[in-house]
């Protein structure tokens, strides 16, 4: 595989100061360079597309041209066509939540709303809470209005609430801009917020007067246990991030965001500067897909592939990784969290994996710090239960490789220092 080419950019000292802290990622440049066909990516987070029936995106598509093609070809409301909102109010209230018309805009994927949420509510060395680990394209996202990013560790049962206690006494009332969390399925780690602490989250932003930001692109893609309530369903301050990207497609690049009027209101200002308003192709698409019933049925398989994906995947860490690892069973979504022993380097290994076929994301990617080199995440979306199992067994060798290395070392530290011992007691 080859290396990331460095290249001269002679406009270096022109770029606003925002965008140094944006990161680049050399894992991404590490995986342009993975394409080989008998590499097995572990490491994306994208949706298993195929499931979804191209002929029924087609019909929609055609008939959104067809039947509204002036429509569907000018611009539109900076909200989004009131047809695809209603769509969104619909999906809202089978998941709990009550929102109008009006409490919706429409935006280019779940993406451009944590964008623009950065947009309008940080300045330059503003403190945000976070999970942590948290998704990296919100850390992207944010970076670039220059945050100082504090991150709250999570447990089984998601972000933990004593910790978010101690920090906010710390930064104090009206300490932080804003709490970005994941409650379901969270992306890196696939724990879900469990419904005790969704309340606790909630008193403790109010005690400290801090906005909420929910995303939420998985809570629909549950495998097993009841639905939690989304935080918006029990507290209509929070700021709630949907997106179409993993119940339609991606590629139509469609998200919703949910927020009390003046939120929404500053919002629509910057989506506004930023693409003036969403395409009304896509969402006219949308919204002839989601007036069929059929659906409900791809979700369905959707959510069954998913699952088998998410078995194969906990079976073969079970079978061939290593015992020092640990990881977590995601109950839905997309994404397993493996933490190895504080000792290994996840980083400096992954291109070792690369050269043995397969490729996972190392930890420290979901940080603003660098933490989390000792962790992985493993995507099991998109990869085929076959592959997936063939390449946690790449991968276990990978670990197996380098522990052992480490255990040598250990035993022989282990051995000199019972030969001083012994030297010592003779
Ligand atoms: C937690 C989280 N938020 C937002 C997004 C962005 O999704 P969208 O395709 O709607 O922009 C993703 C995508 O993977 C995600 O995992």
């Amino acid at each position: 595989m080859g290396t990331a080419r460095v290249v001269f950019d002679r406009w270096s000292d022109r770029y606003a100061k925002r965008m140094a802290d944006v990161r680049s990622s050399a894992v991404r440049d590490l995986f342009a360079a993975a394409t080989r066909p008998d590499v097995i990516s572990l490491s994306g987070g994208m949706p298993d597309i195929a499931r979804v029936p191209i002929e029924e995106v087609v019909a929609a598509a055609t008939s959104a041209l067809r039947d509204s093609g002036l429509e569907a070809l000018q611009y539109g409301s900076s909200e989004g066509r009131p047809n695809i909102r209603s769509v969104v109010v619909d999906l809202m209230a089978e998941v709990g939540v009550r929102a109008k018309l009006d409490d919706i805009v429409i935006t280019a994927g779940a993406q451009q709303g944590l964008d623009l949420l950065g947009k309008i509510f940080i300045d330059p060395g503003d403190t945000i809470i976070t999970e942590g680990p948290t998704y990296l394209g919100a850390l992207q996202a944010f970076s670039a209005y220059q945050p100082n990013v504090v991150c709250i560790p999570m447990d089984d049962d998601g972000m933990r609430m004593d910790l978010l206690a101690e920090e906010l006494k710390r930064l104090g009332p009206r300490g932080a801009k804003f709490i970005y969390t994941i409650p379901n399925f969270q992306n890196p780690a696939g724990v879900t917020l469990k419904p005790s602490r969704r309340r606790e989250l909630l008193d403790l932003a109010r005690e400290y007067d801090i906005p909420v930001i929910e995303d939420d692109p998985y809570g629909r893609l549950r495998f097993e246990g009841g639905h939690a309530l989304p935080l918006r369903a029990l507290d209509e301050e929070v700021i709630y991030l949907g997106t179409f990207s993993k119940i339609l497609a991606p590629g139509l690049r469609l998200g919703w965001v949910i927020a009390p009027k003046p939120v929404l209101a500053k919002f629509l200002l910057a989506k506004q500067a930023a693409d003036l308003c969403g395409s009304a192709y896509a969402q006219l698409t949308a919204e002839r897909y989601f007036a069929d019933t059929r659906w409900r049925k791809v979700l369905q398989d959707l959510i069954r592939g998913y699952s088998e994906r998410r078995d194969a995947m906990i079976e073969a860490l079970e079978e061939y990784f290593p015992v020092e690892a640990h990881w977590t069973v995601p109950a839905g979504g997309f994404f397993i969290w493996v933490e190895m022993p504080s000792f290994l380097d996840l980083k400096s290994i992954l291109a070792e994996a690369v050269e043995r076929g397969v490729t996972y994301v190392p930890g420290d990617a979901f940080y603003p710090d660098g933490r989390g080199r000792n962790c992985m995440r493993l995507g099991f979306c998109f990869a085929k239960p076959d592959d997936i199992r063939e390449g946690i067994r790449r991968l276990a060798e990978v670990l197996e490789d380098r522990l052992e290395l480490y255990r040598a070392f250990a035993d022989a530290g282990a051995l000199s220092a019972a030969a001083g011992i012994t030297e010592e007691r003779g």
